[in-house]
């Protein structure tokens, strides 16, 4: 365990308290077909819950840049401004058309460093690889092709590439990379939304998933490795600009080398707490539930200064 905690032992709580109060006010958004609505209302409540919190905080990974976003914007500064300086990485929620759609796994997300801790990662595309714990660094690699991956995890196991499960978003632009992965052998298992519960699931052994592979926002791509980082899982992840507005986009928040491939450490540099509370019923996280006048959320805690995970279960009078 970790000496000295980076910042105080109550902010695990106080993240968690953040995303159940973002996940209760998504809730009135299941299955009414709009996602811009739903969304509006995680985005609001977490910025109310937030500001509650006695800690300098900002907005480094938010709903976009100020002038297209009134709220949660990058930079943003939330908190009393009485605590220390916190570093806040959001996604209020993830699933936004899941939610619209009453479809499983919708989340809603924040990651909590020390100013400084995570990189300012673009509204961009991001190519991503994650396994759980437990294997030497570098096992698998952006740099390796999909069927050495899964031949490198696979003998790490022990067991043979057919009996690889890889969670893969369910996109035109990963066909090549689904047929690669069926041509060694592996399972693919797609998902329609929600990279950031795909990427956990890797090191949850109950899922089934060994590896995630594939493109996704650059700013889940720093919440799911926020996650990792508390259990001791492992994740690169390469920026991807698909034209030049995007890399002026990310020119801004300090990215110059376009190429990079980053590290899980990189990525989130600093002790990092993680929370998520289910919006949505999902393999990691119960939905909100809404039964005689009380409301039970379900949330995934996480904090890697002292390597704990929380899973909690809070009733509050509606
Ligand atoms: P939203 O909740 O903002 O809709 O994002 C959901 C999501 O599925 C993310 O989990 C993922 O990283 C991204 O969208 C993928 O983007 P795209 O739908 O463009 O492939």
């Amino acid at each position: 365990m970790a000496d000295q905690a980076p910042y105080p032992a109550t902010l695990a709580a106080d993240a968690a308290q953040v995303t159940e109060l973002a996940a209760i006010a998504s809730h009135a958004g299941v299955g009414r077909g709009d996602e811009k609505a739903a969304d509006q209302l995680a985005v609001d409540a977490m910025r109310t819950a937030l500001n509650r919190l006695d800690i300098d905080g900002k907005i480094v990974i938010g709903e976009g840049e100020r002038d297209e976003a009134p709220m949660l914007y990058i930079g943003e500064k939330v908190g009393t401004g009485k605590g220390p300086a916190i570093d806040i990485a959001l996604d209020p929620l993830e699933g936004t058309t899941l939610t619209a759609k009453a479809m499983a796994n919708a989340l809603c997300v924040l990651a909590m460093s020390p100013g400084g801790g995570m990189l300012h990662a673009p509204d961009t595309y991001m190519d991503k690889i994650a396994i759980g714990p437990g294997y030497k660094p570098g096992l698998v690699d952006l740099d390796m092709s999909p069927q050495d991956n899964v031949r490198a995890l696979a003998g790490a196991k022990g067991v043979s590439p057919d009996e690889i499960t890889v969670c893969v978003m369910d996109r035109p632009r990963h066909a090549e990379l689904i047929a690669a992965l069926r041509e060694v052998g592996a399972k693919v298992m797609l998902i329609t939304d929600g990279d950031v519960a795909g990427v956990i699931h890797t090191a949850e052994p109950e899922t089934g998933i060994d590896l995630y592979l594939g493109s996704g926002g650059a700013p889940e791509g720093v919440l799911a490795a926020a996650a990792l980082k508390c259990v001791g899982g492992h994740f690169q992840g390469r920026l991807i600009f698909r034209n030049d507005d995007e890399r002026a986009r990310a020119e801004k928040t300090g990215v110059s080398d376009f190429g990079r491939k980053y590290d899980l450490h990189e990525l989130v540099s600093k002790d990092a707490i993680f929370a998520a509370t289910g919006v949505t019923k999902g393999a990691m996280l119960d939905e909100v539930r809404i039964v005689g006048g009380f409301v039970t959320t379900h949330t995934l805690v996480m904090d890697s200064s002292t390597r704990t995970v929380r899973r909690i279960r809070t009733t509050r009078p509606v």
